[in-house]
């Protein structure tokens, strides 16, 4: 039976009363489909403690994606939500239009010690979109103020995903990102993405790299480099599978940027915090000296919704000397500079400094190694992933490129089958996405990788029962 024949049945069950039931009528969920859309609960979570998630049934389940890729240190430190207490006692909230705090005055001055470069000021947000939408308004700012009104066009790539608000949207890649919804197209040059496992047929990784700059050169040729403002790319792009670029390709992009007067935006809200075991991984793992970092998640390890911009101060330094002293930059949000947010952040920030960014570069080899150990299964296209994220990607026919129709189902099934061996997966598509907080140990990887493997044999033994795939053997 189709998951989601299975998923709608398992929904017309549920009992009035219940959790689930007040969700159908009140709760509308974050991605949902047009035929359920307001009608439709989700797996509840109870509670949780470490990389364990409990199910309102009482099931134990390890969290693989770590939330969305945000329970860096983990569930319930004791630390986090003792910070969160605090300062709530203390200072819940200020307006940041005409006052200050001290938390994240101090979060700013840490984070920027931690920034490559001249990326010295932080403006805070309330998440990722926000991170992103304030990092792309800056740069039209930036540009207006300077008197290049007309260099405003941005560079993205396939398979990005950088938000959910207008702007971040539109420079979405994905699969079905943008079937339904608008977005800014007029101010968007859309870039191959550079996923080595979909190169074109024949094409070393090495000529694939030269190809997607050549790409690129093309591209700023076309339409001007006076036109173009900036280029967002997270250095591995998450959600669109886990995709790591080829070993120079983020460098060559970087010097193209700087070669047009182009601001490089590293979209580092999944890779920052420690996912990669650095605080950002632009350039302490792939070299690069972004204008712009934003980031989110890990911040707060998701205990509090925060999210910022990293800005150099060049920009800055530029804005402050031109003619227009009273050009203002009218973008700000209730909640910039968060107290509690601030508060949070500093406690995780600890965390990750008193061991945890240690501890996830000396796990993260063993996370990737006991993963790649599933290629063996026939159903497994690749394993890929850096540090503590990494992709499964499956295909049901390993010879062809292209998705068949057969693998959307594959993703809902396996995470279906670990979820009662007790693994939540992050199913995308065809993709199972591993990302779990930073603590785990090498035991609950082996745990993890145990229940993935489970749970991919499962679901193979389910399509040959249901005449759906044979294996090639
Ligand atoms: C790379 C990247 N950028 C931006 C976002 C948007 O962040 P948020 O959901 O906090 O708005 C995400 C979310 O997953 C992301 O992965």
């Amino acid at each position: 039976m189709a998951a989601t024949k299975k998923l709608a049945q398992a929904e017309a069950a549920v009992e009035t009363g219940t959790v689930e039931a007040t969700a159908r009528e009140h709760l509308l969920q974050p991605w949902p489909l047009a035929g359920r859309i307001g009608a439709e609960s989700r797996g509840l979570v109870d509670d949780a403690d470490g990389i364990y998630l409990t199910d309102a049934k009482g099931r134990r389940l390890i969290d693989g994606p770590a939330g969305m890729w945000c329970v860096n240190a983990g569930h319930r430190r004791r630390e986090l939500a003792g910070a969160m207490h605090q300062q709530a006692m203390r200072l819940s909230y200020n307006t940041p239009w005409y006052t200050m705090n001290e938390p994240s005055t101090e979060l700013a001055r840490r984070i920027a010690a931690h920034a490559p470069g001249d990326l010295g000021h932080v403006f805070f947000t309330t998440g990722g979109s926000s991170a992103v939408e304030t990092a792309l308004r800056f740069m039209q700012f930036y540009n207006n103020v300077r008197g290049r009104p007309e260099k405003k066009m941005i560079l993205t790539r396939g398979a990005a995903y950088h938000g959910s608000t207008y702007l971040s949207a539109s420079l979405n890649g994905r699969p079905r990102d943008r079937d339904w919804m608008d977005g800014a197209d007029d101010l968007v040059i859309r870039l191959s993405a550079p996923y080595p496992y979909r190169r074109p047929r024949g094409l070393s990784v090495q000529a694939f790299e030269d190809h997607l700059i050549g790409e690129m050169e093309s591209a700023i040729r076309r339409v001007g480099g006076e036109r173009i403002g900036a280029f967002v790319a997270e250095p591995i792009q998450a959600s669109g599978g886990v995709i790591v670029p080829p070993r120079g390709y983020l460098k060559r992009a970087a010097a193209l940027c700087r070669e047009h007067d182009i601001l490089y935006i590293s979209d580092e809200v999944v890779t920052a915090f420690g996912r990669l075991g650095h605080v950002f991984a632009s350039e302490d793992v792939f070299g690069i000296r972004p204008d712009m970092i934003t980031f989110a998640k890990g911040v707060t390890s998701g205990y509090f919704p925060l999210g910022g911009t990293l800005i150099s101060d060049r920009l800055l330094g530029e804005l402050r000397a031109t003619n227009h002293p009273d050009a203002m930059f009218a973008h700000g949000l209730t909640y910039s500079s968060h107290p509690v947010g601030s508060a949070v952040a500093l406690a995780n920030l600890d965390i990750l400094e008193d061991g945890l960014l240690e501890h996830a570069r000396q796990v993260g080899p063993y996370f990737q190694e006991r993963l790649k150990t599933l290629e063996e299964l026939e159903l497994v296209g690749e394993v890929r992933g850096m540090g503590l994220m990494a992709c499964v990607e499956c295909v049901a026919d390993r010879d062809d490129p292209n998705p068949l129709k057969l693998d959307n189902e594959v993703g809902k099934r396996i995470d279906a089958h670990c979820q009662e061996l007790g693994l939540l997966v992050r199913p995308l598509i065809h993709m199972c996405v591993m990302s779990p907080p930073l603590v785990i140990t090498r035991g609950q990887i082996d745990d993890m990788v145990d229940i993935l493997r489970r749970g991919i044999r499962r679901t193979m033994d389910e399509l040959v029962a249901e005449r759906l795939w044979r294996p090639k053997g």
